[in-house]
């Protein structure tokens, strides 16, 4: 081999690292698909339990601020029967009991059930409780585990899914999911996709709630509103907007001082949890506006360390599918999650997966012309997840050229990992569904914004702006880089 050829071969070497290690990547793995079809009705997935009246699409979510309560429901079909919530913790002994309320809606010519929601509080932390609904013989058992205690260090799991819908890739995700450990599921819109039917088939929404509650009855979602989660349909009189979907799924929206279900923020373990609305009004002095400036304000990183951001549309997302619909509330909010350094932002609405390098766009200057994301330690990192495997399928058509401040981009479905070690360490995976197989595709080790910042202040010094993927990585190596074991 002469010289210049191992020249060649060298300058390749390199190229070929530098295009690995220091730019985003945009996978090229392709799933074959399964078919992006619903599940049939009859299938075992949405199977109604036995017995009459037996309550069906149970699902349960943090009930309070702090995670001492949760708030359990349920549908019942042929009549309201009781809202009564017996439990304890210990197995089948009951001792205490919760009175809760139901509601009914019509969608056009759809009635809904009679759909129960029940308030349980002044639980303890850590604990295991077992919860018993229905009578007679259509009563059921569940259980659930309530987290630890407030503290910064507390290690907790959350399951990060979005744009579920209801198709054997749902199922698989769900499955998948199930499998991880995860304790609580951050929930980033658009659930159901029964607005793909005709009328919006509430029929479709019944089978969702029965898909899901072989997870959702034992631990907490945490609820985001999706643009399918909206159901306007003035043509058949729906005038209003999330019927079905605030019917449905409550939320504990008061004992965060928020004036909307649709918005609201929980602390669970070492985390404070914020959930946006995409679709309700959030330009500067609307109630959702006010509400977030006065919440980012209570967050104390003292205490929760882990601040995380949920919401449908992504502000950063280089998928040719709903390219730009986050620009708006990008423009709005960014520079709040910049000034308060917001460790994540999960959104879903593409389908696919997405996550960015820490940056931010909010130097936007019309007479200087400043317009171009930049690196920025104080910014959080965008993931998108919107994955799930509803029947839409998936978004394959990234933009040709991978932005700079992508960090990972790949059309599959999946779900993610974040595993809250302690105050400084966060592992997050996220979890391509492989057919059959669940594997661990995206991994990064978190360091958290404010009590890991000193650390990373030291061995972050130079501060460039875009282009040049060196000098970003560089810079954030040691927060954003794959784990490469
Ligand atoms: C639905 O609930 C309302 C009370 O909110 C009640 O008056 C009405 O009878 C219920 N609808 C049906 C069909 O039971
Ligand atoms: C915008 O840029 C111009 C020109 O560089 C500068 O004079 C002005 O102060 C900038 N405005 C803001 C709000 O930063
Ligand atoms: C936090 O967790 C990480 C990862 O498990 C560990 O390396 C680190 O030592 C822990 N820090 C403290 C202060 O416990
Ligand atoms: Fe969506």
């Amino acid at each position: 081999m002469g010289l210049c050829s191992s020249l060649l071969l060298l300058y390749l070497v390199l190229v070929c690292f530098v295009n690995d290690v220091l730019s985003g990547r945009t996978s090229s793995f392709t799933r074959s698909e399964w078919p992006s079809t619903d599940i049939p009705l009859d299938n075992e997935a949405f199977v109604v339990p036995e017995g009459y009246n037996a309550p069906q699409q149970v699902h349960i979510t943090q009930g309070d601020y702090d995670g001492k309560a949760v708030l359990i429901s349920w549908v019942t079909e042929s009549e309201p029967g009781t809202s009564e919530v017996w439990y304890g913790t210990v197995g089948h002994e009951f001792e205490h009991k919760a009175e809760g309320k139901n509601t009914n809606y019509t969608f056009y010519n759809y009635k809904s059930g009679y759909i129960h929601h029940c308030l349980v509080d002044g639980l303890e932390y850590n604990t295991k409780y077992y919860y018993r609904i229905g009578t007679g013989a259509a009563a059921r058992e569940f259980w659930f585990q309530t987290p630890p205690e407030i503290d910064p260090d507390a290690p907790y799991i959350f399951g990060i899914i979005g744009d579920l819908g209801q198709t054997f890739n749902s199922l698989s995700t769900l499955k998948h999911y199930m499998q991880t450990g995860g304790q609580t599921v951050l929930f980033v819109g658009d659930l159901s996709y029964a607005d793909r039917y005709e009328y919006n088939d509430g029929v479709r929404w019944d089978s969702w709630g029965r898909l899901i509650e072989k997870s959702a009855a034992y631990q907490p979602w945490i609820w985001t509103a999706g643009n399918h989660d909206i159901d306007f349909r003035p043509d058949l009189g729906e005038v209003s907007t999330f019927k079905p979907y605030m019917h449905r799924f409550a939320t504990p929206y008061v004992a965060s001082k928020s004036s909307s279900p649709l918005w609201y923020a929980v602390r669970r373990a070492s985390a404070h949890i914020i959930v946006l609305s995409s679709y309700s009004p959030f330009v500067k002095y609307t109630p959702q506006w006010y509400w977030l400036r006065g919440e980012l304000k209570r967050v104390n990183r003292e205490k929760t360390p882990w601040l995380i951001v949920l919401m449908h549309v992504p502000l950063y997302n280089s998928n040719e599918a709903h390219y730009m619909e986050g620009e708006a509330m990008r423009a709005v909010f960014e520079s709040w999650f910049v000034h308060y350094k917001v460790d994540i932002v999960f959104a879903g609405h593409v389908h696919a997966y997405e996550r960015s390098y820490r940056v931010s766009n909010i130097n936007y200057n019309i007479t200087s012309g400043n317009r171009y994301p930049v690196p920025d330690k104080s910014a959080p990192v965008y993931i998108t997840v919107g994955d799930g495997g509803n029947q839409e399928g998936l978004a394959a058509r990234f933009s040709k050229l991978q932005p700079d401040y992508s960090a990972y981009r790949e059309a599959s479905y999946g779900h993610s990992t974040l595993e809250l070690k302690n105050r400084t360490h966060a592992l997050y995976h996220w979890n391509r569904n492989d057919d059959g197989k669940h594997v661990p595709t995206d991994h990064i080790i978190f360091h958290n914004q404010y009590w890991a910042s000193n650390r990373r202040r030291r061995s972050l010094k130079k501060h460039r702006k875009f282009p040049g993927h060196a000098s970003l990585i560089a810079k954030y190596e040691e927060e954003l880089f794959p784990v490469l074991a």
